[in-house]
């Protein structure tokens, strides 16, 4: 390895920090980041120590790829702290590559399946991902730029999936798709996801991958169907085989509610009641908006009814879902573990991170039920069970 941006880039295919490369190599953490910066130059017996890891990492992930049990391979994109991961674990897939870049949901996803994610996949080669059935991911949605398509067709290029989608988080997973061909995906993202950019996003989406031969399919779903919490998410599916199109599967509502995710009354620590200072706070400013005609107001909930969606944003004020504790009290916060139980986590998911994280994680993650019904669903569908695993 001889250019700083093999270094990075082999860093990042394995989701290594600074720290664990300097205690491999036994060296100093400044030593690194000055060569990766290139304020020193690369020393050979760097160059040549480096090789080595990476060598060792790639047989290491040829094992694991080997080595994969279960029904289906698996890569898992845009991972946050798992929680597609663990549905399609549940239905008997084996995960065999997942790429997360914030190093907080990348922590919780390593303490709970023993695998360091990928980093940055805008900076990762498609050819290094390994051969897999289906991939999935929940991408972060980001407008097609009309005017850049035709700027570049102005210029003489070819107009395609690269052009239309370049530079967004779409185009990675388009040209992982292009290349690996998986037999099915399933993508999700917010309902708004449809009407973002007037309808635009979506259709270049939805143009995109049929120009890549899948079958492609999408519902809204509300996981509210499965757990006390209103949650619309789109769920986009895709098929190779054209005869058998993915049908969603019809969910039955279980009608819970809060008290079924709630710690028993009077047991959760004080400190997530909200201070007297804040509470009135956000009454003021829900008056303030009642006043003007406006929706906005906080979502001060009862034990018998559901929660709104939990946003990324819960850990500022958890205004959206505040448990009433009676008159005498202020009404207080989820806990983090409600969190978890609210997106339908499995009893055994570790929380890892600080309680901010945690909100964050949770709220940037997938209603679990939701997603096992539909891998569950993905499952049996025959393209996936005709013996052919892919695998490299
Ligand atoms: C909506 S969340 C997905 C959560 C996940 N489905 C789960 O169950 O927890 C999107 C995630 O994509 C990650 N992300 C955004 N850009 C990325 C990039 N370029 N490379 C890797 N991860 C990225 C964000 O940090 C975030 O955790």
């Amino acid at each position: 390895m001889n250019t700083v941006e093999e270094l990075v880039n082999f860093r990042n295919l394995y989701g290594l920090t600074h720290d664990d490369i300097a205690n491999r190599l036994d060296i100093n953490k400044s030593q690194v980041k000055k060569i990766e910066e290139g304020s020193i130059g690369i020393p050979e017996w760097y160059s040549l120590a480096m090789a080595g890891l990476k060598s060792r990492f790639n047989e290491d992930r040829k094992k694991h790829v080997k080595s994969a049990k279960g029904d289906f391979t698996f890569i898992d994109l845009f991972a946050g702290i798992g929680g597609i991961r663990t549905a399609f674990e549940k239905v008997g897939g084996t995960c065999l590559f997942s790429s997360e870049y914030d190093p907080y949901p990348a922590k919780m996803y390593e303490d709970n399946f023993g695998e360091k994610p990928a980093g940055d996949i805008t900076k990762i080669d498609e050819k290094d991902i390994p051969a897999h059935d289906v991939l999935v991911g929940g991408f972060p949605c980001q407008p097609f730029s009309i005017a850049g398509v035709s700027k570049k067709g102005s210029l003489g290029r070819k107009h395609g999936f690269e052009d239309e989608t370049q530079g967004t988080l779409f185009f990675d997973v388009a040209r992982i798709i292009k290349h690996h061909k998986p037999k099915m995906f399933l993508l999700e993202n917010v309902k708004n996801l449809k009407s973002h950019d007037k309808g635009n996003t979506f259709k270049v989406i939805l143009k995109t991958l049929r120009n890549l031969g899948y079958d492609v399919q999408e519902k809204i779903i509300d996981g509210g169907l499965l757990v006390p919490q209103h949650r619309e998410r789109i769920y986009i599916v895709g098929t190779l085989d054209h005869s058998q199109p993915f049908e969603f599967p019809l969910i039955k509502a279980k009608n819970k509610t809060l008290d079924d995710i709630l710690e028993p009354e009077g047991t959760v620590d004080p400190k997530y009641t909200l201070s007297d200072k804040l509470w009135a706070g956000l009454q003021r400013h829900a008056d303030k908006h009642k006043a003007k005609g406006n929706g906005f107001g906080f979502g001060l909930k009862k034990r018998n009814e559901v929660a709104r969606t939990l946003s990324a944003r819960y850990y500022k004020d958890g205004s959206e879902i505040l448990i009433y504790q009676g008159p005498k009290k202020n009404p207080r916060r989820l806990t983090p573990d409600e969190c978890a139980r609210l997106m339908g986590f499995p009893k055994k998911f570790k929380i890892t991170v600080s309680d901010t994280r945690a909100y964050k994680c949770f709220g940037n993650s997938v209603v679990v039920p939701v997603v096992e019904r539909l891998a569950k669903q993905m499952s049996k569908c025959k393209i996936l069970n005709n013996n052919s695993r892919l695998v490299q």
